[in-house]
């Protein structure tokens, strides 16, 4: 059978992103943020991300089907995420994906963003082999899975309990006085501080939350730690290394998601860990995953960057591999579930 031409729409949080797929091979991946339009309010403002994918959408399609050099006709499929996200943004995807869907008369696919992000490893063109721990961390999700099958069994092992890793670096950079979204920033100034300055909490970690918790994190106590240092030093005079206080906390969260990780690969007796999501940006938590992964033995697995921050691409990648394993098509009958689960 000829490998399925499949459009993927991916909009549960600020990007709209249009993918286009033929099989395993990607074709064309359209990205427009509303990034810059969330800035000065420190945060992704959902009613602003909702509006903003229903002006970008078409534009992105176009863009997309242009660069992949087919038309709409041609489209066999189309992909959506039909959750998790932010309600009113997975609307105007989920609804713009059924309009097109009808209109071409094509097979309409609805698919878990987190899913999605596993299978954006496909698209590497490298042999994929699973079982798989993957560990997805960006501005909205912190996640671990156990992928033993990507379109039949994936298992939620844990997530964070309050704020997301791409988050806490946001919160920190505004307690730092630097600009949203504060990851890259925390990052930069990172590079110059001493990641042992101060001795931050690594959340969920300690003996008593094991059990039950084992594959969670937390985030807000650390935030909090920061804050309480900052307001300290500051209250007393004592200087406030920026960098210091950076490299410290990047350090925390780094140590806490790389051990986590690691851990459910040892438990599990995987030794394959898949990182994926906009924080992957972060070196330091690369470096460090890679190294101590080295040390247990585990291979570690880093898409692209345009492949593991929210795309259209991976969407319509685990669709292929939907359709390509005979599962059926979607019925018109969903809706956007702000809380999908796997
Ligand atoms: O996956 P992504 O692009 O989109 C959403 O979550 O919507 O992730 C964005 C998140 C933001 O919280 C941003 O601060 C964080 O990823 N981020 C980083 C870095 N670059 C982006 N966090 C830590 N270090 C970075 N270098
Ligand atoms: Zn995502």
């Amino acid at each position: 059978t000829r490998e399925p031409l499949v459009l993927g729409i991916e909009t549960s949080c600020d990007e709209t992103g249009i993918g286009i797929v033929r099989g395993r091979t990607l074709l064309s991946n359209t990205i427009a943020s509303s990034m810059d339009e969330h800035a000065r309010y420190g945060g992704v403002v959902p009613e602003v991300a909702a509006r903003a994918h229903l002006e970008a959408l078409q534009p992105a399609i176009e863009a997309a089907l242009a660069e992949a050099q087919v038309t709409l006709a041609d489209i066999d499929a189309v992909a959506v995420t039909s959750g998790p996200g932010l309600a009113g943004a997975l609307m105007v995807g989920v609804g713009a994906a059924k309009a097109l869907a009808v209109s071409l008369g094509r097979p309409l696919y609805a698919v878990n963003h987190l899913v999605g992000h596993i299978a954006a490893d496909i698209l590497t063109g490298d042999e994929v082999e699973y079982p798989t721990v993957a560990l997805l961390v960006s501005g909205g999700h912190t996640s671990l899975l156990l992928v033993r099958d990507l379109v039949s069994d994936v298992e939620l092992l844990g997530e964070t309990m309050d704020d997301a890793a791409g988050e806490a670096f946001d919160k920190i950079a505004r307690i730092l006085g630097l600009p949203y979204p504060g990851g890259p920033e925390i990052d930069r100034a990172a590079s110059t501080g001493d990641p042992n300055a101060i001795r931050f909490p690594r959340g969920m970690s300690r003996a008593s939350d094991m059990a039950e918790h084992r594959y969670d994190f937390s985030f807000s106590g650390l935030k909090t730690a920061v804050a309480r240092w900052v307001e300290q030093h500051e209250a007393t005079g004592q200087p406030v290394s920026v960098p210091d206080v950076a490299a410290s906390f990047r350090e925390a969260v780094v140590d806490v998601l790389v051990t986590k990780a690691l851990d459910a690969c040892a438990r599990h007796g995987v030794p394959r860990l898949l990182l994926g999501g906009g924080v992957i940006a972060n070196k330091r938590l690369r470096d460090v995953a890679l190294e101590r992964a080295e040390a247990a033995g585990v291979a570690v697995r880093i898409p692209p960057l345009s492949l593991c921050t929210d795309n259209g691409a991976m969407i319509a990648a685990l669709a292929s591999e939907l359709i390509m394993s005979g599962r059926p098509a979607s019925t018109l009958a969903f809706g956007a579930d702000s809380t999908l689960p796997v």
